[in-house]
């Protein structure tokens, strides 16, 4: 295959990906970037599978290089594979409930690391012309895809509460860490030093810093804590897509790189998106040590006095007297899948000449944007659909605000309390609000385990039971 026509290709399809990742900036436009991207990795794949089996690849310098190709056999086999994988991959796409897709993420992180440990490990037999480059290449490769490997084992882990969400809090951890980087660096060095015809003693160190990485990974996301988890999981996107980007230097294909760069920067400033939303700064999520076991009991025995309770059919009174509702969804809606009986209620009330709008925070529910998949999923007017920034200075204006499912994104004990675990983590402000109305099954908390003084607030009423059911049951009461 021509080395002109894969190069186009390649660059078409790196094109796709920048559309997509544009048009999946905003709602409107992310059904055509996603699209875009489905488009781009068709590209992609047929590009490379023929590229590789009738005998050509690219070099990292954009030169081609014959390889002998992998013929049709080869070609058999690796569509064997993708169809296996497709096999699986559709299924558990299928399957994965919208609260389980951070979890899946997470595990599909794992897949990227791991990929790049092997690529790196089979690229460390092959002899090159740059051999200090190529070392140097397979070390950072290594490196990052095992971090990156067991990292985003230990998310999944603690994401499908496999494992406590509570921080691992070694002695010195934080010299841990340090130590391992420089280690690392220690380690590069040698290798790069040790002559090509010393190959024990080079598999010996990169087999060291294989399972260094792999502690590291390890420690790294053990040591932070559940209500940190939002910037785990954007940061072990960067991880994976660095990670990819190191493979595609080791596999010298320019695309590997340009989309592992995507990846990896567009991962980068989710992080930082994710950590000024939570008003953290990166380097303290690293250090660790935020937040408590998730979603258990009461974390702190202040007593914040009684708290009141509400029926459906005194909810739905409040409703139909007042002018603005704003509704703040969070986790507990996408465990109810109420989004669709939320959907019925904001036409009802809108129907009624209520002036209805959403209050999304930036880390409702388990993943990034995860409020506004489920709304647009309901067809919940994109416009009613505003960010905490756009809404809080509104709260105090509101007749009635609805917390369906949501609890740590909406606790003034962050805004109030600076001995809070959550203290500085800016909230939606629904307590300035006339009334609010908390919808869910218990007093029990949120993933960061802090108990929520607005449940005890004058103006707040507590209406018990499955957030699904109790929006029906309002509907019906209207
Ligand atoms: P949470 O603080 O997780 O609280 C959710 C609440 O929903 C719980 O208190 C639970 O109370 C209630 N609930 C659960 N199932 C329910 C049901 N079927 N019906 C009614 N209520 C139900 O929610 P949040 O305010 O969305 O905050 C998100 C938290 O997750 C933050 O701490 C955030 O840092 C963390 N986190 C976010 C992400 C991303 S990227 N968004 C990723 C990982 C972690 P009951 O048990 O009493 O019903």
């Amino acid at each position: 295959m021509s080395s002109t026509l894969v190069q186009g290709a390649y660059i078409v399809a790196g094109l796709l990906f920048i559309l997509a990742l544009a048009g999946l900036s905003r709602h409107e436009s992310a059904r055509r970037g996603n699209r875009f991207g489905i488009a781009g990795m068709a590209v992609a794949l047929v590009v490379t599978v023929l590229a590789a089996t009738a005998g050509l690849r690219e070099s990292s310098g954009g030169l081609s290089v014959e390889t002998g190709g992998s013929g049709w056999l080869g070609l058999l086999l690796i569509l064997v594979a993708m169809a296996i994988g497709a096999v699986i991959g559709l299924d558990r796409a299928r399957k994965v409930e919208m609260t389980g897709m951070p979890e899946l993420i997470a595990m599909l992180h794992s897949f990227v690391g791991l990929a790049a440990v092997l690529v790196g490990w089979n690229s460390s037999y092959e002899a090159t012309a740059y051999p200090t480059i190529h070392d140097v290449e397979v070390f950072v490769g290594v490196f990052i895809g095992a971090v990156t490997f067991t990292g985003s084992i230990v998310a999944f882990l603690k994401l499908s509460a496999r494992i406590p969400s509570r921080p691992l809090t070694l002695p010195f951890r934080n010299q841990l860490n340090l130590g391992a980087l420089g280690l690392f660096l220690v380690l590069t060095v040698v290798y790069t030093l040790l002559p090509e015809s010393a190959v024990f003693g080079r598999h010996a160190l990169l087999g060291l810093v294989t399972l260094l990485a792999l502690a590291l990974g390890w420690h790294l996301v053990a040591s932070i804590g559940g209500g940190d988890m939002p910037v785990v999981v954007s940061m072990l996107n960067s991880y994976s897509g660095w990670a990819a980007a190191a493979a595609g230097f080791l596999l010298g294909n320019d695309l590997l790189i340009i989309t592992g760069a995507l990846v990896g920067s567009s991962g980068a400033y989710l992080s930082y998106i994710m950590c000024r939303a939570m008003n953290r700064s990166f380097i303290s999520v690293i250090a660790g040590g935020f937040g408590v076991e998730g979603g258990t009991a009461a974390a702190d025995d202040t007593d914040y006095g009684e708290h009141r309770e509400i029926t459906a059919e005194g909810a739905a009174a409040l409703l139909t007297d007042a002018h603005s509702v704003v509704i703040t969804p969070g986790y507990g809606m996408a465990t109810a899948q109420a989004q669709h009986a939320v959907a019925d209620l904001t036409k009802r009330l809108r129907a009624q000449g209520v002036d209805v709008r959403f209050g999304i925070h930036p880390v409702a529910g388990r993943l990034p944007g995860h409020m506004n998949v489920l709304l647009a999923e309901a067809k919940v007017p994109y416009d009613i659909v505003l960010e905490m920034d756009e809404i809080n200075d509104d709260l105090a204006e509101t007749d009635v605000v609805l917390v369906i499912g949501a609890n740590d994104t909406v606790n003034p004990a962050a805004a109030e309390d600076p001995t809070s675990p959550i203290a500085g983590m800016p909230v939606l402000r629904v307590w300035e609000a006339k009334d609010v109305i908390v919808f869910k099954r218990s007093m029990a908390t949120g993933y960061a385990g802090v108990q929520n003084p607005l449940f005890f607030r004058e103006n707040t009423q507590m209406l018990f039971g499955d957030a699904k059911e109790r929006v029906e049951d309002i509907l019906k009461a209207l």
